[in-house]
C-alpha cells in the first residue's frame, strides 16, 4: 500500500518523526532555517499533508499550489498566525494545533522573565562578566519587589491561568482583563484593560495575536502602565509597539521589559531595544523544554495523520471543515 505523501518543513523531535516516518512518506527538511517561500510552494506540490512550524506562513496560494488532494494540516505550536485559517476552512482543509501541553513551559517562562526583569538578573550577570563586580553594595543594581504587588495579566487562557497559580507563590494579587473568562487561582477580573493598566505593577500579555491585539500595547497603552512597573511578553511580538516600548523603556515611563516575543524574528541585532539594560529578550523559547517538545511533536504528529485517515484531528483550530460532526 502507497504511503500517504507529507512534507515536514523542518527537523522536530524524533518523539514525533517517528509516526509520521513510519505512517508516512515523509520529506522532512534538514535545514536549520526554514524553507524559502519559493522552496515551500515547490516542496508541498502533490503533497496529502503538511507539518509545518510557526515560520512557515500556509496560505490559499500554499494549499492551491498543494492540489486538492491535501488532506490536512498540522502547525507545530499552538498559536496559528502564521495560517491563514479561513483560505484552509474555504477548501476544506483541517488545520491542528498544540494546545494544552505547553502551558505549564511557557507560563514557567513568563514567571522567569518577570522576575528576572524585577531583579535585573541578565543585567546583573554582564555587569558581573564585564569585571565591573568590586564589592558588595547597599544600593548595587536595585530592583522591585514581587510581594504585595499587583500583577496585571491581559488574556486568562490556559497560560494566563497557569501564570496566575504561580503569582500566588509570591504573594502577588492577581487580576485579569479576559472578557468571559471565569475566575480561577484567586485571580479578580477587571472591567477594562485601562483598569488593569491602572491597577498594575506587572503586567504580562496571554492573547492570541488577531486584529484586535495587533500593535495593542502602543504608547497610549503603555503611559498607562505605573511608573516602575514591568511588562512582560510571551504571546506574540506583533502585540507591541516596540518603537514605542523603547520610548517607554528609555524615558523610564516604566521600569523594564521582558520580551519571549519580538518584530520580526528573529530580531535585528541593530534594534534599539537590545541597547537598553532594562530590555530582557529572549529567542521565543517558551516551549522550550525537552518533554514539551516532544509532546508537541507528537501532537503535531498525531493531528497529522489523522487527517491523513480521515479522522478527527485531536487539536483541529477549525472543526467547521466536519460538515458531518463525526
Ligand atoms: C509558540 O509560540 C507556540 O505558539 O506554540
Amino acid at each position: 500500500m502507497t504511503k500517504p505523501k507529507v512534507f515536514v518543513t523542518r527537523i522536530i523531535r524524533d518523539a514525533g518523526l517517528d509516526l509520521v516516518r513510519e505512517f508516512c512518506d515523509a520529506e522532512i527538511w534538514q535545514d536549520d532555517l526554514p524553507p524559502t517561500r519559493e522552496v515551500l510552494l515547490e516542496k508541498v506540490r502533490g503533497l496529502d499533508g503538511l507539518l509545518c512550524l510557526l515560520t512557515d506562513r500556509i496560505d490559499g496560494e500554499v494549499l492551491d499550489v498543494a492540489g486538492p488532494q491535501l488532506k490536512v494540516v498540522s502547525n507545530h505550536a499552538v498559536g496559528f498566525d502564521n495560517i491563514v485559517v479561513p483560505d484552509a476552512t474555504a477548501r476544506g482543509i483541517p488545520v491542528g494545533n498544540t494546545p494544552g501541553i505547553l502551558t505549564d513551559a511557557t507560563a514557567d517562562l513568563a514567571f522567569a522573565l518577570l522576575l528576572a526583569a524585577a531583579r535585573r538578573v541578565s543585567e546583573a550577570e554582564r555587569y558581573l562578566r564585564a569585571g565591573k563586580w568590586k564589592t558588595w553594595s547597599a544600593s548595587m543594581l536595585l530592583g522591585v519587589d514581587l510581594a504585595g504587588k499587583t500583577l496585571g495579566l491581559v488574556g486568562f487562557g490556559r497560560i494566563g491561568r497557569a501564570v496566575a497559580k504561580r503569582a500566588a507563590g509570591f504573594g502577588l494579587r492577581v487580576i485579569y482583563f479576559s472578557p468571559n473568562a471565569t475566575p480561577e487561582f484567586g485571580a479578580t477580573p477587571v472591567s477594562s484593560l485601562d483598569e488593569l493598566l491602572h491597577q498594575s505593577d506587572f503586567v504580562s500579555v496571554h492573547t492570541p495575536l488577531n486584529q484586535s491585539t495587533r500593535q495593542m500595547v502602543n504608547a497610549e497603552f503603555l503611559a498607562k502602565m505605573k511608573p516602575n512597573a514591568v511588562f512582560v511578553n510571551t504571546s506574540r511580538g506583533q502585540v507591541v509597539d516596540q518603537e514605542a516600548l523603547y520610548q517607554a523603556l528609555t524615558s523610564s515611563q516604566i521600569f523594564a521589559a521582558a520580551l519571549d516575543v519580538t518584530d520580526p524574528e528573529p530580531l535585528p541585532m541593530t534594534s534599539p531595544l537590545l541597547t537598553l539594560e532594562n530590555c530582557l529578550i529572549v529567542p521565543h523559547i517558551g516551549s522550550a523544554s525537552e518533554k514539551t517538545r516532544d509532546d508537541m511533536a507528537r501532537l503535531a504528529a498525531n493531528n497529522l495523520i489523522a487527517g491523513l485517515k480521515g479522522e478527527r484531528l485531536p487539536h483541529c483550530i477549525n472543526p467547521e471543515v466536519y460538515t458531518d460532526n463525526k
